[in-house]
């Protein structure tokens, strides 16, 4: 990790997750043990507590070539930007790194180590696996959530990981 970025504790982290995760969007990013790295971007999820650590909650549906990634791996990262790179994380939202370089195309630069992040974030989550399940049609206490959300049935799957590291500027 670079010397741009200095690790805090998770509850150290500032800011409203809401607006960040909803409005301003993050990347999900993830390392295959072949080397090669997929990022996409995502706008549902959490970040808060779980089993006496702190965690964040990932939604990813089934066809994201993403997913392949943070299957593989047992890590992935979190990373959020400010608002100097909301066309690159567009980008990364509307095209498939199975159709081509889209990092490179987004312009932000790669950093490996442990877990696969992006030089131009402004908080990194370096993040360990827990648990993942899909979410199932018969559990909505809401129906309306399942029709309006999952007309093709594609239901996301649930990562909850624990944050191992927390970077920021
Ligand atoms: C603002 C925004 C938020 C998104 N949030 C999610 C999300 O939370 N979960 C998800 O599965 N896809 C989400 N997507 C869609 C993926 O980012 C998109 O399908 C991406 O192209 C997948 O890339 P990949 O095939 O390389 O994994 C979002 C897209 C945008 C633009």
């Amino acid at each position: 990790m670079t010397s741009e970025f200095r690790s805090v504790s998770p509850e150290e982290l500032e800011g409203n997750f809401i607006r960040r995760i909803g409005k301003e969007w993050m990347l999900v990013t993830a390392e295959k043990p072949d080397g090669t790295v997929n990022t996409m971007t995502a706008g549902w999820g959490g970040i808060g507590e779980m089993w006496g650590r702190p965690a964040v909650f990932v939604f990813i549906r089934p066809q994201r070539y993403t997913k392949e990634f943070v299957d593989a791996a047992d890590h992935f990262s979190l990373t959020f930007f400010g608002q100097n790179q909301r066309k690159a994380l567009s980008l990364l939202g509307s095209r498939s790194g199975r159709d081509g370089d889209k990092i490179q195309e987004s312009g932000l630069t790669l950093v490996r180590g442990k877990v696969p992040y992006f030089q131009e974030a402004e908080i990194v989550l370096g993040c360990r696996k827990l648990y993942c399940q899909q979410l199932a049609p018969e559990c909505f206490t809401d129906a309306k959530c399942d029709q309006d959300w999952y007309p093709e049935k594609d239901y996301h799957y649930m990562y909850v990981a624990e944050i191992e590291e927390a970077l920021v500027r």
